[in-house]
């Protein structure tokens, strides 16, 4: 009986907690197109490190492929993208992974690993990805060649051609709807300073601690 009371009341005092700090979660939106070099070193160089670290613990990321393309209306809804035709395929790839696989874990490893590939310029091997890191392919291969891959195109591009402030330049980074622009490298320093959470990650630490020192 005393357990299934500290139960109970576990199940609602730890639930009321976890969404708790779920709503102080700092929201980390990344606006990029697939084979921008930039915009894969930011991916795989700086944004990964947070789940090396604890600084995904206190963020929702939001992957939004969609970048500097544009959709020239006048010719059947056509979407042109700045590093040519197979970079709006991979964006289409990336937006279905991300449809299919919610999980961030899984599909951050997806496009980490297709991101990595076109640093060595050897983004076709694309397909690779999926029996290297043991993922679905059948799944996102079927949004992919469906209408559900223009859909999310059209709701990843419309979101970034709204952003206020616009979208400047690709990777472009904005945390809880305020951009960091050039600073991107150092967003995880933005992250901990958004951060109103109780709970603060190590990785915060060691940012405030090189804040200090330096
Ligand atoms: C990539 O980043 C470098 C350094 O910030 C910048 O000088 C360059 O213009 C960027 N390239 C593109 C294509 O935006
Ligand atoms: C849009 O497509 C039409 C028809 O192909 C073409 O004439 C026009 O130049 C395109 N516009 C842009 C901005 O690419
Ligand atoms: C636009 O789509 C229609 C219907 O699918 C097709 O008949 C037409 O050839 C297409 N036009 C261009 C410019 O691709
Ligand atoms: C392009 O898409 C818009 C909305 O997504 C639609 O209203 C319009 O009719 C489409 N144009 C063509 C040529 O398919
Ligand atoms: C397309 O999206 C709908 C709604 O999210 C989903 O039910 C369906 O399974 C998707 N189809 C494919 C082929 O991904
Ligand atoms: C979907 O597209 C991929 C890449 O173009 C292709 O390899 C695959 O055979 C297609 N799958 C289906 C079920 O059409
Ligand atoms: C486009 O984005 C705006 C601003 O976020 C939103 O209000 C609108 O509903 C979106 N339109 C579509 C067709 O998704």
């Amino acid at each position: 009986m005393a357990s299934a009371h500290l139960f109970f009341t576990c199940l609602i005092t730890c639930s009321m907690f976890l969404s708790h700090a779920a709503n102080q979660k700092v929201t980390l939106s990344l606006y990029y197109d697939s084979l921008s070099t930039n915009c894969s070193t930011f991916i795989v160089k700086n944004l990964a490190k947070i789940f090396d670290d604890d600084l995904i613990t206190i963020l929702n990321l939001r992957l939004v492929p969609w970048g500097d393309a544009y959709a020239n209306k006048s010719n059947n809804n056509t979407t042109f993208c700045q590093n040519g035709p197979d970079e709006c395929k991979l964006n289409s790839l990336e937006a279905c992974a991300i449809d299919v696989m919610q999980d961030v874990n899984k599909h951050f490893a997806l496009i980490y690993c297709i991101e990595f590939l076109a640093i060595e310029g050897r983004h076709k091997e694309w397909e690779t990805c999926f029996s290297s890191l043991g993922l679905p392919q059948k799944p996102i291969l079927d949004c992919y060649n469906s209408s559900n891959a223009t859909k999310l195109e059209q709701t990843y591009g419309n979101e970034t051609m709204h952003l206020n402030p616009p979208l400047k330049f690709v990777p472009w980074v904005v945390l809880n709807n305020q951009p960091i622009g050039n600073d991107y490298e150092n967003f995880a320093a933005y992250v901990c300073k958004a951060y109103r959470g109780n709970i603060v990650p190590t990785a915060c630490q060691s940012v405030h601690l090189k804040q200090k020192t330096e």
